[in-house]
């Protein structure tokens, strides 16, 4: 069965200001080259987002990846942005809007604080929410903790965050491969 992945990233800085998602995206991109990656913070810095553009990705998609670092308990806002210039009336919810209906959806995030210091779940009650007015499927997050800035003045803590993160990509990519 045909799996078209669209992944969206919303770091802010995926160029100079990221170890953990930079890592994730650069397996995914040599792990999973039918897969498609866009990254806002490169197409757009100054957060105008191309509506057309981006729904014609999220039609060809069977299964939409968010991959993020938790901003203030939440997404960053240029992906939120992302969301409430594309999820539009008529496209993704409405009378006739059933674009996203039947597609899969994914949370893949990381956060400075460790995992097991509250249950980040919960704060994305709101996508859950949003999936399901669009009738789609949520399939399951990936979360890594324990990967903050402060980590990167240390050599060791550095190459913890890089192992951390290339075993977040191990289980993104077998959850997606799951999903075929
Ligand atoms: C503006 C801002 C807000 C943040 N808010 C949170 C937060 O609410 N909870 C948390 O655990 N980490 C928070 N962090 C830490 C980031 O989640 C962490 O640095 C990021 O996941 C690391 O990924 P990266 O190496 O790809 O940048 C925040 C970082 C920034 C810059």
């Amino acid at each position: 069965m045909k799996n078209n992945i669209l992944i969206i990233s919303g770091h802010t800085d995926t160029k100079t200001d990221s170890v953990a998602n930079k890592r994730v995206l650069s397996m995914l991109e040599e792990r999973m080259p039918e897969a498609r990656i866009v990254y806002l913070d490169r197409l757009y810095p100054d957060f105008e987002i191309d509506a057309a553009a981006e729904q014609a990705k999220l039609l060809w998609a069977d299964t939409i990846v968010l991959q993020f670092p938790v901003f203030w308990f939440s997404v960053p806002s240029i992906m939120h942005c992302w969301m409430e210039q594309t999820w539009l009336h008529g496209f993704s919810h409405g009378s006739t809007g059933d674009k996203l209906r039947g597609k899969k959806l994914i949370l893949s995030y990381t956060t400075g604080a460790p995992a097991e210091a509250m249950n980040f779940e919960d704060f994305f009650q709101f996508i859950r929410a949003a999936c399901g007015f669009c009738g789609m499927e949520y399939a399951g997050s990936v979360h890594t903790g324990g990967v903050s800035y402060q980590m990167r003045q240390d050599p060791q803590l550095l190459a913890e965050i890089e192992q951390k993160a290339t075993a977040h990509a191990e289980k993104l990519i077998a959850l997606l491969q799951e999903q075929a």
